[in-house]
């Protein structure tokens, strides 16, 4: 029984372990106390993880050693790296009043060769013009947060053939793109990889805000600890957060932490690459140990941070269970990863199917018959809850300000929300006849692409976690 259900009461008492496990001093500008820095981060993320019998270091392990290499290998090929989206849709929800240029840039693209030379120099940074209204900030902004649209010609024929190899479906988690609108355009993942874009303050503020408080079946009283935009902080808001979550039942606890963790695996990407230099010459992007300890570190996150990497973890068991029942789907004789050219699409193919045969053998999988499976009528309930949700969720992304953080934020909420579809779809996939169309259960394309996208960036960010240990150890 690796999940306890609501009713029975062996419920951690979450801070109270936390605090007993960890309460450790802290000396942040003592050079001489080496261990520290990386033991005020990941001092607590280790051992069992909650809902789960799972362990962090069972997981470091079997992804960094294993999965991680061939995930990239798989995430290079034609088929995944060529995501189709519309990045032009307004924002439902509000009026963008983002503080400068970006929000131009979220109507006309602006591609890295459009800003004029002189702008990149900086030398220009000196001049009168530069200083108008802050402009440098935004041009620097839009810049590394714009998207590099550009395809080779071959690549952009193919495309025309893939479509074809669409099926419709309408059992989805997210507001999916309309594939066929002018606006959507495929862009290449490799050219536009997630990183540090200046896209911070308010404005991310503001989508992660509306997120976390109004779709993640949170209660308006009920305050998420170091909000900046939510009023009166402490220990007391935090308690009594902590207590309606562990009241949640597994499930809606499980939403929380799969955006928290979606949200700590982002932070991860920004923190690791992290533009380090800027000059017209070249580009630098590199770990930040100061950026990520602002976000990870236990005593400058008041406890948060530890949280949210074991959120990380949790996400990445959630994706990691959709991706090894999904594999009947693959697995199918008459299902072809197709981009046009045979031999290579068969390459991929094996590489995915070798990779789906990896997930399911990891050892430590949730249990099979809690989460998502309660009895029939109630798990009807709670799917329709959570692709309300979720759909919210992936309509709050047309409001993010910065292309690129708009791009990676679509394909990271529409893999977990593909995610969340398997899971909900066990059974069809399990009755999934060999061959014939795979009927009760599909996924285009895009989910397929933005699938395995998403879990690339959860992987990811959990090798990262080694590195930063690394780094924080000389810190
Ligand atoms: C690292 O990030 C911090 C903000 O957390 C910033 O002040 C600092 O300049 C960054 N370091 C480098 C080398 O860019
Ligand atoms: C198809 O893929 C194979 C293997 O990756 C490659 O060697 C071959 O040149 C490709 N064929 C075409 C027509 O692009
Ligand atoms: C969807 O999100 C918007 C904006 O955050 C909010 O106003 C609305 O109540 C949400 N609806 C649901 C069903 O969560």
């Amino acid at each position: 029984m690796l999940l306890r259900r609501p009713g029975e009461d062996t419920m951690r008492p979450l801070i109270t372990f936390i605090l007993l496990s960890c309460l450790l001093p802290w000396q942040p500008e003592s050079r001489a106390n080496a261990a520290s820095s990386a033991h005020s981060c990941f001092c607590q993320v280790t051992g069992y993880l909650d809902d789960c019998t799972c362990d962090v270091e069972t997981i470091d392990h079997f992804n960094n050693d294993k999965l991680f290499p061939k995930l990239q290998k798989l995430l290079e090929t034609d088929y995944f790296r060529y995501y189709k989206a519309n990045l032009k849709k307004p924002c439902p929800f509000w009026n963008d009043n983002s503080h400068c240029g970006i929000r131009d840039c979220a109507v006309q693209p602006c591609p890295t060769d459009a800003v004029p030379p002189g702008i990149k120099s900086p030398g220009y940074k000196y001049t009168e013009a530069a200083n108008r209204n802050g402009e440098l900030e935004c041009e620097k902004e839009k810049r590394l947060g714009a998207v590099d649209e550009s395809l080779s010609e071959a690549a952009q024929e193919a495309f025309s053939q893939w479509n074809h190899h669409d099926d419709n479906s309408d059992d989805n988690f997210c507001e999916h793109d309309d594939e066929e609108s002018p606006d959507a355009e495929y862009v290449d993942l490799l050219i536009n990889p997630e990183r540090y874009t200046g896209y911070k303050g308010s404005d991310a503020w503001k989508i992660w805000n509306s997120i976390y408080e109004e779709n993640c079946f949170k209660p308006k009283a009920v305050k998420r600890p170091l909000n900046p935009l939510a009023s009166g902080r402490g220990k007391k808001k935090e308690t009594m957060f902590y207590s309606w979550l562990e009241g949640l039942c597994v499930e809606k606890r499980a939403f929380y932490r799969l955006i928290s963790g979606l949200h700590a695996s982002i932070n991860i990407h920004l923190s690791a690459r992290y533009l380090l230099q800027d000059t017209w010459m070249d580009k630098i992007w590199g770990h930040n140990v100061t950026e990520f300890q602002k976000r990870f570190d236990a005593t400058q996150t008041q406890n948060e941070g530890p949280r949210r990497l074991k959120n990380l973890y949790f996400i990445y068991l959630i994706e990691l269970r959709a991706i090894s029942k999904v594999l009947p789907f693959f697995e199918r004789q008459s299902f072809l990863l197709y981009t046009g050219n045979d031999t290579k699409d068969l390459e991929t193919k094996q590489l995915l199917i070798d990779i789906l045969h990896d997930a399911k053998d990891f050892p430590l999988h949730f249990d099979e018959n809690s989460l998502f499976a309660g009895d029939k009528k109630q798990a009807d309930r709670l799917k329709e809850e959570f692709r309300q949700h979720f759909r919210n969720i992936s309509r709050i992304m047309d409001c993010v300000g910065c292309f690129k953080c708009r791009l990676w934020g679509k394909l990271q909420t529409q893999g977990l929300g593909t995610a969340l579809k398997i899971l909900f779809s066990e059974k069809q996939i399990e009755n999934m006849a060999e061959s014939g169309p795979s009927y009760g259960f599909h996924l285009k394309r895009q989910e397929i692409v933005a699938l395995l996208n998403a879990f690339g960036r959860i992987s990811t960010s959990v090798k990262e976690l080694e590195n930063f240990k690394r780094l924080l150890d000389n810190v």
